[in-house]
């Protein structure tokens, strides 16, 4: 059995007001949909991690939105900045005893660390010096293994136009964390589709977007009909981990895929 069960949903792009659409979708519908699929087919989980990209144009209302439908579920929820985020919204309204923008939390002998890799006014990934240091000083005082969480990803993922906009100081962050072998994997969003790789002892993955998906190894922006998704971790006493994607079982018919740039 495993000691943690975590949910990971990404992108949600929550649009400012109830009922908008976006790419002719309702990505507010697809977020319940998507968790509620979750809940129903995995049950109770220990973490819901949210990994960027919460709102799209955001609002105060569209993270009050997010908030409401989170704390049905009565579980700790870490939510996190993407580059379409405002964090001192998101700050304000996602906190309660639940859900908050917790930058590290201990779970039984695991921890998770959410880093922030928004770089200001671009859609580009930067972790700031800061946040380096900041997530230097938290490996040298807690020894126990680490989940790392962030928006961007780290490494190339031969979407060439999404890797215009991957961490650009990736390699660093990587250089940091190969430092610590407590670091077992870190998990990202922002590619909107599924991927995982490995650097070092360390396992990386990108998780489905909860709304509409990215083709795989495009050259410009290009949508696929896949349906939403997201990505459970299984963490083990022993520092091993699990982790699998799951997709919803419905068709995107409404999706527009001849509108360009999102
Ligand atoms: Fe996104």
């Amino acid at each position: 059995m495993p000691a943690l069960k975590i949910l990971q949903l990404t992108d949600l792009h929550i649009l400012p007001q109830a009922g908008d659409k976006m790419l002719g979708i309702d990505t507010e519908e697809y977020f319940q949909k998507t968790l509620a699929h979750a809940h129903a087919k995995h049950g109770q989980f220990d973490l819901i991690l949210l990994t960027g990209d919460l709102g799209q144009d955001p609002t105060a209302d569209s993270y009050r939105r997010i908030f409401r439908h989170l704390q049905t579920y009565q579980t700790p929820c870490l939510c996190l900045p993407g580059n379409h985020d405002d964090l001192e919204l998101m700050e304000a309204e996602l906190h309660s005893d639940f859900v908050s923008c917790r930058k590290h939390l201990l779970l039984q002998n695991w921890q998770i660390i959410a880093i922030n890799s928004q770089k200001c006014g671009s859609p580009v990934g930067l972790v700031s010096q800061e946040e380096l240091a900041f997530l230097a000083q938290t490996l040298r005082t807690h020894k126990m293994p680490a989940l790392v969480a962030i928006h961007h990803h780290c490494v190339l993922s031969q979407s060439s136009w999404m890797d215009t906009m991957r961490i650009e100081n990736g390699e660093e962050l990587l250089a940091l964390a190969e430092s610590f072998p407590q670091v077992k994997a870190i998990t990202c969003g922002h590619l909107h589709q599924e991927l995982q790789t490995t650097h070092k002892h360390i396992a990386l993955f990108a998780t489905p977007a909860s709304c509409f998906q990215f083709k795989p190894l495009a050259t410009e922006f290009a949508l696929d009909m896949l349906p939403p998704g997201y990505r459970i971790f299984e963490l083990f006493d022993e520092g091993e981990l699990q982790s699998s994607c799951y997709r919803l079982p419905i068709s995107m018919h409404d999706l527009q895929t001849n509108v360009h740039g999102y």
